[in-house]
This record gives structure tokens, C-alpha cells and sequence, in this order.
């Protein structure tokens, strides 16, 4: 791993831009962080944020957080390209105690569910990790969110198990390695022939 991700913005796919998150963007994060059912399913275990000034101060950590990371390891923004808006977040982080396995994971506005952004920023944040001497990336799923764990598998993310090891709390894990990327790709930038099965 080389230095922080903080300033990076990861390589755009058509539809979203993956850039670092700055206190600015505490109004748009609220329309993501302030929903209790997208952060019912994140872990370690997150409140509902109440407000803007909570927010900012979250954006605060989680900027100083990037900093401190060596790279690929961060927290993004996720923008949309035609409108400029940021409909979400996404991140690269250690997944404790032992730091060694790397979590993707994301996190949307709910009126943004449901049009495969989710799978789109997974395919553009795996493979600028992969580019980063990185060889494969865990999905860690509470049981029961079903949008999270379909959209690991129809990213070809492979069932490794259930554990409690990471938090306390029983997750589903999906790993993704370098070799499970490209079949993965979205639509889009499949090749001929290939629907996706
Ligand atoms: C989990 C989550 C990120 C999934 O986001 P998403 O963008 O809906 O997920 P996907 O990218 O897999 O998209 C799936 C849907 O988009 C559709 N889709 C896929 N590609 C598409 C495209 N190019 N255009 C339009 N729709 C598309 C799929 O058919 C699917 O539709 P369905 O939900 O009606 O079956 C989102 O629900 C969320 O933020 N949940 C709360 C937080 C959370 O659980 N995070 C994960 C913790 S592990």
C-alpha cells in the first residue's frame, strides 16, 4: 500500500464520480446518513444522524480518518455525473481486530436504490484498489439485507461464511478477488455476448 487515498478520486465510470468527501457535503450525506434504514444495516453499529451539524462533525472524522490511511483504504463521495449530486458514500477500510482484510461497502440515498449504482461504484472502487496492490476485497452483510447481498453476488463477490469476528455482531462475508473483477463488469462494459448470467 502507498500513501493516503484522502485526496484521490477513483477512475469515473459512466454514471458516478468517487471523490473525497468534504464538510460541504453534509447537507447531501444527511439525505444518506439521516435515513434510519440505510444505516440500520451498517456496522460497526451507526445512529441515524440527526442534523447538518452532526453530520459536519462526522464528515470532520471521516475526513482525518482518509488521511490517516494508508491507500487504497478511504471513505468517497459518490456523485452523480449528469446532475452533480451526490446520491452517496463508499469506503475501503480494515476490517478489525486484525486490519488485514479490506472492507468495500457503500451506502445510498434510498431514492437512489434500485438503478445498479451501487453495483457500478463497487466495479470502479475494486479495481482502482486492485490497481493498488490490493488482491481482493470483503463484503461484510448484517443477515437480512437482501439489496446488500444481492448486490455483492451479481458483482461475482464469492460466499466465504458467517462470523462475528469483525464487530460482535453476526455478519454475512462475500470476498471479491482480482480474478472475480472482470466478469463482474457492469452491463455496460461487458463484452459482447456476455449478460451477465
Ligand atoms: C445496498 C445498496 C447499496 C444497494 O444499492 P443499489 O444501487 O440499489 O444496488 P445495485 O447496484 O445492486 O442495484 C440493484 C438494482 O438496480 C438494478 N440495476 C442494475 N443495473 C442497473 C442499471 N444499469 N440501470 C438501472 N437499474 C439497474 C437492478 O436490477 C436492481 O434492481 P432491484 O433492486 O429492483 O432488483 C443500497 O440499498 C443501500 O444503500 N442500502 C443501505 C445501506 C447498506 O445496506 N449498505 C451495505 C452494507 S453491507
Amino acid at each position: 500500500m502507498s500513501t493516503s487515498a484522502s485526496t484521490t478520486t477513483v477512475p469515473a465510470t459512466e454514471r458516478l464520480t468517487l471523490r473525497p468527501w468534504t464538510v460541504d457535503d453534509a447537507a447531501a450525506a444527511l439525505d444518506v446518513y439521516g435515513h434510519a434504514e440505510v444505516t440500520r444495516w451498517l456496522s460497526p453499529d451507526m445512529d441515524q444522524v440527526p442534523d447538518t451539524a452532526a453530520m459536519r462533525l462526522l464528515l470532520q472524522q471521516w475526513i482525518a480518518e482518509s488521511a490517516r490511511l494508508p491507500a487504497p483504504a478511504g471513505r468517497w463521495a459518490i456523485q452523480r455525473n449528469t446532475d452533480g449530486r451526490v446520491i452517496g458514500g463508499a469506503l475501503l477500510l480494515p476490517l478489525p481486530p486484525g486490519n488485514e482484510d479490506l472492507e468495500i461497502g457503500w451506502q445510498l440515498r434510498p431514492d437512489a436504490w434500485g438503478s445498479g449504482y451501487a453495483t457500478e461504484a463497487t466495479h470502479a472502487l475494486a479495481a482502482w484498489a486492485f490497481s493498488q496492490d490490493v488482491n481482493e476485497v470483503f463484503a461484510v452483510v448484517r443477515p437480512g439485507n437482501v439489496r446488500a447481498s444481492a448486490t455483492v453476488l451479481n458483482n461475482g463477490m464469492q460466499w466465504v461464511g458467517e462470523t462475528t469476528k469483525y464487530f460482535g455482531v453476526e455478519l454475512q462475508v462475500f470476498r471479491l478477488r482480482v480474478a472475480d473483477l472482470d466478469p463482474a463488469a457492469p452491463a455496460g462494459l461487458r463484452p459482447p455476448g456476455r449478460s451477465g448470467d
